[in-house]
């Protein structure tokens, strides 16, 4: 099966700093360095390295088909992300404390700027089985998940960054809605209900160092997985790297817990190195990592 990725491409620029700034103050960086990032390229880089095929729907400008050519080396099939010449490419600030602690700015750019004809033409081949992915950095979520569910696929959702108005119009076309602990109280507030109350037939919710748990809201079914303990230096894409691979392993067929399993000794490997994209582990080292943790016989 395949998983289509409609999701944001971002340039990444990363600054060391020894703290987060204050209002005001001009702080010195200790290091830079650039990369792939983008919640969407970084979870279609994680579904492809955890063993999924993938095929990504978004757009980049026309300074960033070094971008592009990173995602196809990374085994996503970038047929349909668009080249567009008239704007710029998506990028972000991340400033990283010693401790992985991060602060990020998004410029959107060509990321909000898909058309829904390319999202048509994307989904086009899409088969019942097939999932889709959608974050909330680009536009057309919305158009998408109904394609999608015309079509039988399966609609996994991130609300993040959380956009109140985005999660109120998509979440009734989803089947699963993956939250972080913090959004997972803003989207509790919004809609003014508990989130084992929320329209959605299953939902994921991930607790970064504390591992993560899966509700199937429908059975009341839930399933808790902690997280590998590492020492983080940089926890930049580690949401999307967990997203990435818990996707992969449904779309292998895998039972839920060997899905969170892979997820989150993925994401926790991903903590223990700089960057995004580029940063995410390949599944043999994943499977690897994992077995080191296991007690010998
Ligand atoms: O989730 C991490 C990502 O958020 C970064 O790669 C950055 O591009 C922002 O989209
Ligand atoms: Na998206």
């Amino acid at each position: 099966m395949t998983i289509y990725n409609l999701g944001s491409i971002n340039a990444d620029w990363f600054y060391k700093v020894p703290r987060f700034p204050v209002e005001g103050e001009t702080l010195a960086a200790t290091d830079c360095k650039s990369g792939l990032g983008g919640k969407g390229a970084n979870q279609s880089v994680a579904a492809a390295r955890g063993g999924a095929e993938v095929c990504h729907i978004g757009g980049v400008g026309g300074e960033s088909v070094w971008a592009v050519e990173l995602m196809k080396s990374a085994g996503v099939d970038t047929t349909h992300v668009a080249i567009n010449l008239a704007a710029p490419t998506g990028h972000a600030l991340i400033f990283v404390e010693p401790g992985g602690e991060n602060q990020i700015v998004i410029f959107a750019g060509t990321n909000r700027m898909l058309e829904n004809g390319d999202i048509k033409a994307a989904l086009a081949r899409a088969r019942s089985g097939d999932i889709l992915m959608m974050q909330n950095e680009t536009n057309g979520q919305e158009y998408a998940a109904k394609r999608a569910r015309d079509r039988g696929l399966k609609v996994v959702y991130s609300a993040a960054p959380f956009d109140v108005d985005a999660v109120r119009r998509v979440l009734p076309l989803v089947d699963l809605l993956v939250l972080n602990q913090v959004e997972a109280e803003q989207v509790a507030e919004a809609l003014g209900c508990e989130i084992t109350n929320l329209p959605v037939p299953q939902l994921l919710v991930t607790h970064g160092a504390h591992g993560a748990t899966w509700h199937d809201l429908d059975s009341g079914e839930t399933l808790t997985v902690p997280a590998p303990k590492v020492v983080p230096v940089d926890t930049t894409g580690a949401g999307d790297t967990f997203i990435g691979y818990f996707c992969a392993g449904l779309d292998l067929g895998l039972p839920v817990a060997e899905c969170l399993e892979m997820a989150v000794g993925a994401a926790a490997l991903k903590v223990t190195r700089e960057g995004t994209a580029e940063a995410i582990p390949a599944r043999e080292e994943v499977h690897g990592f994992l077995a080191d943790l296991k007690p010998l016989a």
